[in-house]
């Protein structure tokens, strides 16, 4: 048998891009959890996306021990089917929902409605509908106009609706600019310094059938830092502050929203769930000692950083062409599967496997097969100068905003989800086939 060069242990020297359970196996193969990607391609075609259940677990519990004393709510966005409902539910975790079609699945598994967020800036008649019914925890207001509409809903008989204000902090993080929400100029929230926030908060005290929990705001996504963190705890402790001065009203809630990074090359950085917790804990015993506020309860909803790096995407290879000076890779799969490097130029690192090869390296761009030319999913990343058709490529920290963002273009089937756990593998989301495509379109 042939030694190999490891090239996993390099990419596993930078944190969590690849689930902490993978490592490489013989024949230029990579084991997630004990069981091989290359069979895993094998047996369910490609693409296929593989979620390892320990890593998502991990993290969930990493969230709750980094902040014992708040509630950690996992925003479905990034992810959510049956198995993933279930895995939040037994982890102690709440959910982040923002639609009727999230609320609904998280029902047909029994999730405690009271441990249920729902969010949205436009919630449909249906959404609300659905929330009401199931006895959602907490409500987030977006807007001055579902107030009233809100309230109507809620039935004479039952308590009163808890909901949230979301508050626009006026504080830029976040990755990249479609997913920056704590700033003026985008469309979510209700502005702190235009004096929105403090009417809508005024407006929901005026509304008998709703109760005033407290505040909401979420920054953005995909931010590396705590100190946003920090800023948006002083800003939302101080407007408490002026909200009890001025209106007499103490708010006990806080809900910080998502927005953790997750790793995806290897040296980025994605702080720990402690080194958040310790940093928002601390600024929250500092703003409230010099406001003088009891301290809220706080909520924080990660999304990204308890799932993304529990997924690898598997592609195979289709073409390999040199163009110009560009050596492109393209595979199975592509914007419809991963539309993130398309949306935000979001980058990804990537590894053959199932194949042993002494080749060098050298650089290529990996591309999808969709009729676009933006449809690339991994620009300038180091493959095997030898990487040819049938080859099976890996792409870490693919467990969010991916196959939850999967659209129908090209009608290519959206990608089959593999759990894998101690050894084993199984199904939780199948491919989509040209039958259930067939099956929607019902006229001529
Ligand atoms: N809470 C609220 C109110 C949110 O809107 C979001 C994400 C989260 C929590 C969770 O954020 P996370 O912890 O996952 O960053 N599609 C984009 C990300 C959009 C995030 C939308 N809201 C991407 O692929 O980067």
């Amino acid at each position: 048998m042939t030694t190999e060069p490891d090239l996993l242990v390099r990419s596993l020297d930078s944190p969590a891009v690849w689930p902490a359970s993978a490592v490489s196996a013989p024949g230029g193969d990579v084991s997630v959890a004990g069981v091989s990607l290359a069979e895993l391609a094998e047996r369910h075609g490609t693409p296929v996306y593989v979620l390892d259940e320990t890593e998502v677990r991990a993290r969930a519990r990493a969230w709750r021990r980094a902040l014992p004393d708040a509630d950690v709510v996992y925003a479905a966005k990034a992810f959510l089917c049956r198995a993933v409902v279930d895995w939040v539910a037994e982890e102690g975790l709440g959910l982040d929902v923002c639609s009727a079609g999230e609320l609904e699945l998280a029902a047909t598994r029994g999730f405690p409605p009271e441990r249920i967020v729902l969010h949205g800036n436009a919630k449909s008649p249906r959404d609300l509908r659905t929330g009401l019914r199931l006895g959602v925890g907490r409500i987030v207001i977006d807007s001055d106009c579902e107030i009233a509409r809100i309230a109507a809903q809620v039935p004479p008989t039952a308590p009163p609706q808890k909901v949230l204000v979301r508050v626009l902090p006026g504080i830029e993080a976040g990755a990249h600019p479609k997913v920056r929400t704590g700033t003026e100029g985008q469309k979510f929230g209700l502005s702190l310094a235009g004096g929105d926030a403090e009417d809508a908060v005024l407006r929901v005290l005026g509304q008998p059938r709703l109760s005033l929990a407290g505040l909401h705001c979420h920054l953005g996504s995909q931010i590396a830092s705590t100190e946003p963190y920090a800023r948006a705890v002083r800003t939302m402790v101080a407007f408490l502050a002026r909200l009890r001065d001025r209106h007499g009203v103490t708010l006990p809630e806080l809900d910080l929203g998502g927005g953790f990074a997750a790793a995806y090359l290897p040296g980025d950085t994605a702080p720990q769930p402690d080194a958040y917790g310790r940093r928002i804990t601390a600024e929250l015993a500092r703003a409230c000692a010099e406001f003088g506020y009891p301290a809220p309860r706080l909520t924080v909803e990660p999304g990204r950083a308890v799932a993304a790096p529990a997924g690898v995407a598997l592609y195979r290879v289709l073409a390999v062409k040199r163009t110009g000076e560009r050596v492109f890779v393209a595979v199975d799969g592509g914007m419809s599967d991963n539309p993130r490097p398309a949306l935000y130029g979001a980058r990804y690192t990537v590894r053959m496997v199932g194949r042993a090869t002494a080749a060098p390296m050298r650089t290529a761009t990996v591309v999808g097969r969709h009729c676009e030319a933006g449809d690339v999913l991994a620009q300038d990343v180091e493959l095997p100068q030898d990487v040819r058709p049938g080859d099976i490529l890996a792409v870490p920290a693919s467990g969010a905003y991916q196959v939850s963002m999967a659209s129908g273009y090209n009608m290519t089937g959206r990608p089959p989800v593999v759990a894998v756990a101690d050894g084993r593998s199984r199904l939780l989301l199948r491919r989509e086939t040209f039958e259930d495509q067939r099956g929607r379109d019902v006229g001529l």
